[in-house]
């Protein structure tokens, strides 16, 4: 996806595993909601089952990556849906709607691969601009270890049927 500002939003290839390793690692340095093995998780999750390539995106201006966003495949009840996590813009570029650009291509890309739900945990203040609320109101629970609070999905199609269960993550988030 081409975008005004400079940017382009593209899929994620090995040539891109080194920067985005730094950059997950810088973004996360000072963020809120952390535990300081994001850019690990994200090696670990490529390898695994719940990968799925075409939702490991990368923003890029010139030769520069700014931004990165990764959904996996959880499971709720038996149906299938995506967990949003990490997001991570390079700390020199936030707050200038690249975050926003991933999130909004990976959710176009969602729809098209089929994918009924998305679910975050993370700020419910800048998670609620996409449409992100309280996962119970789409009848997502979270296991016990996980704040419910912050814990949010969206609806992503108009077709998807009801979803019930309790999240499961793929097993390199340990949870
Ligand atoms: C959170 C993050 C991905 C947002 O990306 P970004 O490109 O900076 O965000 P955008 O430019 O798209 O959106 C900026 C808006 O989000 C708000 N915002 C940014 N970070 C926020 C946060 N942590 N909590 C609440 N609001 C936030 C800004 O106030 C801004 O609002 P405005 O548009 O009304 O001015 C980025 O700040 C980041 O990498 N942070 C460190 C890692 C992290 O916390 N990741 C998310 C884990 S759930």
């Amino acid at each position: 996806m081409d975008v005004s500002s400079g940017f382009v939003i593209r899929q994620e290839t090995p040539e891109d595993y080194e920067a985005v390793y730094e950059l997950v690692r810088s973004a996360f340095l000072t963020a809120e909601h952390r535990d300081g093995n994001e850019q690990d998780l994200v090696v670990a999750l490529r390898k695994g089952e719940a990968f799925i390539p075409q939702l490991s995106l990368v923003a890029q201006e010139g030769e520069e990556i700014l931004g990165y966003v990764l959904f996996t495949r959880a499971w709720a009840g038996e149906k299938p849906l995506l967990a949003l996590a990490p997001l991570a813009v390079s700390p020199k570029r936030q707050r200038q709607g690249i975050g926003s650009a991933l999130v909004r291509e990976g959710h176009r890309i969602a729809r098209e691969l089929g994918y009924g739900y998305a679910a975050v945990l993370g700020s419910t203040e800048y998670y609620a601009r996409f449409g992100y609320a309280a996962a119970g109101r789409h009848g997502i629970q979270v296991p016990p270890e996980i704040p419910p609070e912050n814990f949010m999905a969206i609806r992503l199609r108009e077709d998807a049927g009801p979803i019930e269960g309790t999240i499961v993550y793929a097993r390199e988030f340990g949870i």
